[in-house]
């Protein structure tokens, strides 16, 4: 008896010592392996009498389940800190900053352009209205850019223009007359647009563009247009404005208000100017809107006839509105930019307040 007490205080004291798995199995073995302690304070028990032998019996397995059982409540602890251990070892804080390039100085950090940063406003505002986003090329036919548009050889609103023309001989350009230009406006992807999807149709195209001319302030050889078109059944003046309105107060804020002056282009019949109120000074008049609180931003209006023919839509039965504006334009009104050149100089103090 007093020989199996002494066997589970031997025991107890291996187990206590143990750190590792391994230690652990080694342990096992000692005591309840088949050659084991356990095992060799059985066999002596075989030579005893009966009734000692039952007592025995008893008291070893009594010792036998409480090592056993010392065994199974080590093997827990030793699971448990390798785990915590793990956790420790293993844990990822998803809250560090990502690793610089190597030689990456900290604060270039690249940026959207602010024409970006508007021309993916006006994308996201038409097409939440249903629009389609489309593209048109930048090197475009006089038929597309022009004649198409109503505004034929002869017609004086190629004067309105100064054109890039691109000569297909290797003599260079001609001065007028040729086949091919650099597209002057945005305007041509309504054609292309309607004679690939037809009407009904709603559709934004927003793009580069180019003039022949000298740059000021104001004034650029390469620039960017929205273009818009919508052609259906009963389409009005009256949803070129609504449109309008929400397209300028998502752009330049819910104060901007509108107004329509008639003016005109040859696609369109009646056509209008749209003005802005002065984001300046909010329309009491200031220098930048020449003190009479109002700035032209817009051309626009109904779609003339020949132009929806143009593009194989029945003109008896649909009409249409159009507008075209500078997506430089927009964004100095926005944020307050004053030279156009600005955009193009890559000058880095500009460019990184956006
Ligand atoms: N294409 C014209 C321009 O570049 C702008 C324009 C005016 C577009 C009237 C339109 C429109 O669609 O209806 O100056």
């Amino acid at each position: 008896m007093v020989a199996h007490d002494a066997l589970l205080q031997d025991a107890r004291r291996a187990i206590r010592g143990v750190v590792s798995f391994e230690a652990l199995e080694k342990a096992r073995v000692e005591f309840l392996g088949r050659n084991g302690r356990i095992a060799g304070a059985m066999k002596k028990i075989g030579g005893l009498g009966e009734a000692q032998r039952r007592a025995a019996g008893v008291a070893l397995n009594a010792v036998k389940t409480s090592i056993e059982k010392a065994f199974e409540t080590k093997q827990k602890e030793l699971i448990a800190s390798q785990n915590a251990q793990l956790a420790k070892d293993e844990a990822v804080d998803v809250t560090q900053p990502g690793l610089r390039p190597a030689g990456q100085p900290a604060t270039r950090i690249g940026h959207f352009h602010p024409i970006t940063h508007v021309m993916r406003d006006l994308e996201r505002v038409f097409t939440s209205m249903g629009f389609i986003v489309l593209d048109g090329p930048e090197l475009e036919s006089d038929y597309y850019n022009f004649e198409a548009l109503n505004i034929p050889p002869d017609h004086p609103a190629r004067d309105i223009q100064d054109t890039f023309y691109v000569s297909p001989s290797a003599k260079g350009g001609s001065a007028s007359g040729g086949d091919w230009v650099m597209r002057t406006h945005t305007s041509p992807v309504q054609i292309r647009a309607m004679q690939r999807y037809g009407a009904p149709l709603r559709a934004v195209a927003l793009g580069r563009v180019f003039r022949h001319e000298a740059t000021d302030a104001s004034h650029e050889h390469t620039f960017h247009q929205i273009e818009g078109l919508v052609v259906g059944e009963g389409i009005s003046l009256a949803h070129l404005k609504g449109t309008l309105l929400v397209m300028l107060k998502e752009i330049l804020g819910s104060q901007v208000q509108i107004r329509l002056r008639p003016s005109y282009f040859p696609f369109v019949e009646p056509g209008v100017e749209i003005d802005v109120s002065c984001t300046i000074c909010g329309g009491v008049g200031c220098r930048a809107c020449k003190q009479n609180g109002w700035m032209e931003l817009l051309g626009a209006g109904m779609v003339h006839p020949r132009v929806l023919e143009a593009g194989g839509v029945d003109a008896k039965r649909y009409t249409g509105f159009a507008f075209g504006t500078g997506i430089e334009r927009l964004t100095m009104l926005r944020y307050g930019i004053e030279d156009i050149r600005h955009f193009h100089e890559s000058e880095l103090r500009f460019i990184e307040q956006f």
